[in-house]
C-alpha cells in the first residue's frame, strides 16, 4: 500500500536512506521537506513496516522526481515501479506535463527503471556527486493518452 509520508514515518524511511544513498538525508531534512506545499511524499508499506518510499517537487508545468528508495532486501519486486508510478500520477494531478530527474551514471537498476518508464537521457552533468556524473533524464507530455495506459508496468 502506498500512502503519504508522515512526521511519524522517519526513523524508518532514514534508516531506508542510510542503506541506500552515499550521501543520505538526515531525518531533520526530510521533516523540513514535508512541510513544504510543493513537495508531495510517498511511502509504500509492507505488512507492519515501511519498505520504500518517494517525493516530488511541483513546479509550473514540470515536477521533479526528488528522491526514489527502496529497501535493499525488497529490491527487484516492482515496488520501486509502483512509487515512481504515483508520482506520474501526482504530477499529472497537479496538471505537470513533464517529469524530470538526475541519476547518477553508474545507477543501471536506476536508469532501466526510468527508461522503462519512457524517460529519456537530456543531457550529463559532468562531476555532479564529486565522484560520478548525474544523468538529466525527462519523461514529456505526462498529460497524453500514452501515460494513461502506463507505460512502465511489466505487462504494459
Ligand atoms: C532504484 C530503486 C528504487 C528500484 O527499486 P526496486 O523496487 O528494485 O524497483 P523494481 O523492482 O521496479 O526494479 C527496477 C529495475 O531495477 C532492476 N534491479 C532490481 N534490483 C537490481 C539489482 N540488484 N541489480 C541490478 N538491477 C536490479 C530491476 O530488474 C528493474 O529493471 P527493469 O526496469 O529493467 O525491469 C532501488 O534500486 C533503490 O532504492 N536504489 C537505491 C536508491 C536509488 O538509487 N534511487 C534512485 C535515485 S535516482
Amino acid at each position: 500500500m502506498i500512502r503519504p509520508m508522515e512526521a511519524r514515518d522517519l526513523d524508518r524511511v532514514v534508516a531506508i536512506e542510510e542503506v541506500s544513498y552515499v550521501k543520505p538525508w538526515p531525518e531533520r531534512l526530510f521533516a523540513e521537506e514535508l512541510d513544504l506545499d510543493s513537495r508531495r511524499y510517498f511511502v509504500m508499506e509492507e505488512g507492519p513496516g515501511i519498505v520504500g518510499y518517494a517525493g516530488l517537487m511541483l513546479g509550473a508545468d514540470e515536477a521533479h522526481v526528488i528522491t526514489l528508495a527502496v529497501h535493499p532486501e525488497r529490491r527487484g519486486h516492482g515496488y520501486g515501479a509502483e512509487l515512481l508510478w504515483t508520482l506520474f500520477e501526482q504530477a499529472r494531478t497537479a496538471g505537470a506535463q513533464h517529469l524530470t530527474l538526475e541519476v547518477r551514471a553508474s545507477n543501471h537498476p536506476a536508469r532501466s527503471l526510468y527508461q522503462r518508464f519512457g524517460f529519456e537521457e537530456a543531457g550529463v552533468r559532468k562531476g555532479y556527486y564529486g565522484d560520478d556524473d548525474a544523468v538529466i533524464m525527462f519523461a514529456h507530455d505526462i498529460d497524453s493518452e500514452h501515460y494513461a495506459s502506463r507505460p512502465g508496468a511489466r505487462n504494459g
